[in-house]
């Protein structure tokens, strides 16, 4: 259906740390953007920039995360390192099977069941950290 968003942000996926919630919510909305050019039939001119551009809004995204869990000494900071650099990989191979116009539901759902997992599953574990760092910050 067009101009239906793939995936609607809710404030249940906020972390309450303003940067990172920021970056969630631009990788959300490049994926949407994505649905949104595969709907329309515009999928041959845009994939291309658009997946160029998730690739690299997520390394923004990664290594903006990875330094502040550094500097707030979390203790599975290697773990959460080791899955981003997976992700990395998977979204390499996806936007190339994107550029092919390779099963795009596929890549569609990967991302979407992907960063959500992760924004609510395995960053919600370090919320506590970068919380206490801001804090720290703000005086
Ligand atoms: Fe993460």
């Amino acid at each position: 259906m067009k101009n239906i968003l793939y995936i609607v942000w809710s404030d249940n996926n906020k972390l309450g740390i303003p940067i990172i919630d920021e970056q969630h919510r631009g990788i959300i909305s490049t994926i949407n953007s994505l649905h949104y050019f595969i709907q329309t039939g515009h999928e041959h001119e845009i994939i291309k920039p658009t997946m160029t551009m998730l690739e690299q809004y997520t390394e923004v995204h990664f290594k903006t995360e990875e330094a502040l869990l550094a500097e707030a000494n979390y203790p599975a900071l290697e773990e959460h390192i080791a899955l981003h650099k997976e992700l990395a990989k998977r979204t390499k191979k996806l936007s190339i099977d994107a550029n092919r116009r390779k099963d795009s539901d596929m890549v569609l759902k990967f991302l979407k069941e992907w960063w959500l997992g992760h924004i609510n599953k395995k960053d919600r574990q370090y919320i506590s950290y970068l919380r206490k760092l801001i804090d720290i910050r703000a005086f």
